[in-house]
C-alpha cells in the first residue's frame, strides 16, 4: 500500500506525498499540488499548515508535552538554567561545563550598549511602551554592527548575534525602565549570572538568590515554542534574507500583540479589573462567554495546548512559592485562582478545552518581582530571544528554504476598466 495520500477533484486523482516526523507525526506535502492539479490549499491563520520541518522544539497539545531538543520542560525548569537552555536551544545538544562557560563568557563579552544606542534610548519618552522600545533598539542595533547585514554570515558572526542579542536587550530593558522612574542606568555585572545581572540592573540592590532563580525558571518556561506567530514571524522576515536584528525585531512586535505574548500584561490588567469590580468573577466569565461582548479570560486558551499547557502547570507552582518566599500577600492570587476554578468548570471553557496558558499566572510573579506591568511582555521577549535565534538559525541553514510568500484566494472585482474622476 502507498503512502502517498490521495486526492480526487473532478475524477481525477493526485497523490501526494505524507512526510512523516520522528514523533510519528505525518503531514501532506502540497507543495506542488499547484502545478498538478491548479490548486492551492487555504488556512485561515495557518490552525493546520506545517511552515518547516524543524528539530528545535516538539510540542504535543493534545498530551500536553514540550521538549526543547528532546528535553521534557519539567526537566529543564527544575535542574537547568537559562543560558543552558539557550545554548540547547540554539546547539541541539546540552553544553559540557567548558561549552557553557564559553557561551556565558561570550554574552559577557557584550556587557554594554554602544553609545548611539544609548542616546537613541534616551529620545525615548518615559511613559513609551517597553515592547516599542525594544523592538525599535533591536532594529537600531542592525545600524552598528553592519557585519550582520550579509546574508552570508560566517558562523561566528551568528554565533556572536545570540550572545550579543541575549545580552543586549537586558541591558535594553534594564536601562530603559531606571530611566522611567528618573534614575540613572546600573551597569551590566554578568559575573551575578544572567537573570541576577538583569534583576541588579533593574532594582540597583542586593538580589535574592531565589528570586533570581525564579526568574530564570520563567524564562526557561518561555525560551521556545515552535511555530508560533512571533517565531514564525521571525522566519518570514528571516526567510527574505534580511538581517538578523531586522528578524528580531519583528518578533518582538508579533509578540506584542495581546493574543501572543501581550497576554501576561492583559491578564494582569483584568485581574485589576475584577478586583476594583468587586471580585464578582462569574460576572466576568459571563462576559466571555458572551458572543456578543468582545471580552475574552485573557491568559485562557491556547491554539496548540487542549488539555493543559505544561508551562502554566510550573508557572503555579512556582508562583505559590515565590509569594510565600516573598511574603507577598497579593488578592490578585486569589482572584486568578478562582478565576481558574471556576472557568474549569464551566461548560463553555471545558467543551472548548480552554486552560490557564502560560500567561495566566506569570504576571503575578513579574509584579511580586517589582516588575512593571507593561514591562511583562518584554520579559517574555527575553525568554524568548534564543527560541527566535535557533529557529532563525535553523532556517538560515536549511538548504531547501524558500522565502516565505503565500498564495491567496483573490474575492474582490473583477476586471473593468478605469474611469474618468467626471464620471464616478
Ligand atoms: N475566552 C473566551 N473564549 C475563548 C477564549 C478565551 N480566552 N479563547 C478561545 N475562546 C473561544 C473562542 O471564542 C472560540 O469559541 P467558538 O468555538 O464558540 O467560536 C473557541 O474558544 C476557540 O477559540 P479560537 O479563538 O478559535 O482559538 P485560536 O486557536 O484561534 O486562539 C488564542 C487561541 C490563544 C488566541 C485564544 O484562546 C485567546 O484569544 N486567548 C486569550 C489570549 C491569550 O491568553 N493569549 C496567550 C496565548 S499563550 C502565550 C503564547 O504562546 O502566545
Amino acid at each position: 500500500m502507498s503512502d502517498n495520500a490521495k486526492l480526487e477533484f473532478k475524477g481525477e486523482v493526485y497523490e501526494l506525498p505524507v512526510i512523516t516526523g520522528s514523533e510519528k507525526e505525518s503531514a501532506i506535502d502540497i507543495t506542488k499540488l499547484r502545478a498538478t492539479s491548479g490548486l492551492i490549499t487555504i488556512d485561515n491563520g495557518f490552525m493546520n499548515t506545517g511552515s518547516c520541518l524543524s528539530s528545535v522544539t516538539f510540542l504535543n497539545g493534545e498530551k500536553g508535552i514540550l521538549r526543547y531538543r528532546g528535553y521534557p520542560i519539567e526537566q529543564l525548569a527544575d535542574k537547568s538554567d537559562f543560558v543552558e537552555v539557550s545554548y540547547l536551544l540554539y546547539n541541539g545538544e546540552l553544553p559540557t561545563k567548558a561549552q557553557s562557560d564559553a557561551f556565558y563568557a561570550d554574552i559577557s563579552k557584550f556587557a554594554s550598549l554602544p553609545d548611539g544606542v544609548k542616546n537613541i534610548l534616551n529620545q525615548f519618552p518615559a511613559d513609551a511602551h517597553p515592547m516599542g522600545v525594544v523592538s525599535s533598539t533591536v532594529s537600531a542595533l542592525s545600524c552598528f554592527y553592519p557585519e550582520f547585514l550579509n546574508p552570508e554570515a560566517t558562523d561566528e558572526i551568528k554565533e556572536k548575534a545570540i550572545t550579543q542579542l541575549m545580552a543586549q536587550v537586558k541591558i535594553i530593558m534594564a536601562n530603559f525602565y531606571r530611566k522611567t522612574i528618573g534614575k540613572d542606568p546600573v551597569d551590566s555585572n554578568p559575573a551575578l549570572g544572567y537573570s541576577k545581572d538583569f534583576l541588579n540592573m533593574m532594582f540597583d540592590g542586593e538580589i535574592d538568590d531565589e528570586v533570581a532563580s525564579a526568574l530564570d525558571t520563567l524564562l526557561i518556561l518561555h525560551a521556545d515554542h515552535e511555530q508560533n506567530c512571533s517565531a514564525s514571524t521571525v522566519r518570514v522576515v528571516g526567510s527574505s534574507q534580511a538581517n538578523i536584528f531586522a528578524s528580531v525585531s519583528s518578533g518582538v512586535d508579533a509578540l506584542w500583540g495581546q493574543l501572543h505574548g501581550g497576554a501576561n500584561q492583559a491578564v494582569l490588567e483584568m485581574l485589576e479589573e475584577i478586583k476594583n469590580d468587586g471580585g464578582d468573577y462569574e460576572k466576568f466569565i459571563a462576559k466571555a462567554k458572551d458572543k456578543n461582548d468582545p471580552f475574552k479570560l485573557m491568559g485562557f486558551g491556547h491554539r496548540v495546548y487542549k488539555n493543559f499547557d505544561p508551562r502554566a502547570k510550573i508557572i503555579k507552582v512556582a508562583c505559590d512559592t515565590i509569594l510565600e518566599k516573598l511574603d507577598v500577600q497579593d488578592p490578585l492570587l486569589e482572584i486568578a485562582k478562582g478565576l481558574e476554578q471556576a472557568a474549569l468548570k464551566d461548560e463553555y471553557f471545558v467543551q472548548r478545552n480552554l486552560y490557564p496558558n502560560v500567561d495566566f499566572y506569570s504576571g503575578i510573579i513579574y509584579k511580586a518581582l517589582g516588575i512593571p506591568t507593561n514591562m511583562f511582555t518584554a520579559m517574555f521577549v527575553l525568554g524568548r530571544l534564543p527560541g527566535w535565534l535557533s529557529q532563525w538559525k535553523e532556517l538560515r541553514e536549511d538548504k531547501v528554504a524558500k522565502i516565505a510568500r503565500p498564495r491567496q484566494v483573490y474575492v474582490g472585482e473583477t476586471e473593468r476598466n478605469y474611469k474618468d474622476i467626471s464620471e464616478r
